[in-house]
C-alpha cells in the first residue's frame, strides 16, 4: 500500500512538473532562440523583431516589440508560432521546429519587448 501511494506521489509530481514546460518559454535558451530567429524569422520580421523585414507582405508582418504582441501570454505566442495564422504570410512552423526550439525562439523574442516587461508569464 505504502509502495503505491509513493509512486502515485512520484506520478503526480512528474505530471506537476511537465505541464508547464509546454506552457512558458521561462528556462528555455534565448541563445539559441536568436539564431533560429536570425535563420528562420528575421526575413520577414526584422533583425530587431520591428516588422521591417526584407519581405513585405498583406496583412502587414507583425511587429513583435509591441505590447500587443508582448503582453500575450508564451502559450499563445507558441501556439502562434506552431500553427502559424491563416491567410497570412505567418506559416505553420511545427513541421520545421521541434516544440523544444519553439521555445526557446519565444524565450528570444520576450528579449525584443520595446516597452515595459509584462507582468505575465
Ligand atoms: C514569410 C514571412 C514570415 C516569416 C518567415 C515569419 N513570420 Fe511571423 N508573421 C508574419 C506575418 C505577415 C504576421 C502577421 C500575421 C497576422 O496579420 O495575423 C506574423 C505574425 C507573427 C506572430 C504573431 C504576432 C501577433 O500579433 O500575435 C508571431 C508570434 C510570429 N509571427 C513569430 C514568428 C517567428 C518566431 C518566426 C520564425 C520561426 C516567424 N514569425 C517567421 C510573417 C512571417
Amino acid at each position: 500500500m505504502k509502495a503505491k501511494a509513493m509512486v502515485l506521489f512520484v506520478l503526480s509530481m512528474l505530471l506537476v512538473c511537465a505541464a508547464p514546460s509546454g506552457l512558458y518559454a521561462a528556462g528555455a535558451d534565448p541563445g539559441k532562440g536568436q539564431s533560429i530567429y536570425t535563420n528562420l524569422c528575421a526575413r520577414c520580421h526584422g533583425v530587431e523583431g520591428k516588422g521591417n523585414g526584407v519581405m513585405k507582405f498583406t496583412p502587414p508582418v507583425a511587429d513583435l516589440t509591441l505590447p500587443a504582441v508582448q503582453n500575450k501570454l508564451d502559450a499563445t505566442l507558441m501556439k502562434e508560432i506552431h500553427d502559424g495564422r491563416k491567410n497570412t504570410a505567418m506559416g505553420t512552423w511545427k513541421f520545421v521546429l521541434s516544440d523544444e526550439e519553439i521555445r526557446e525562439v519565444t524565450a528570444y523574442l520576450r528579449t525584443l519587448n520595446s516597452g515595459v516587461r509584462s507582468s505575465r508569464p
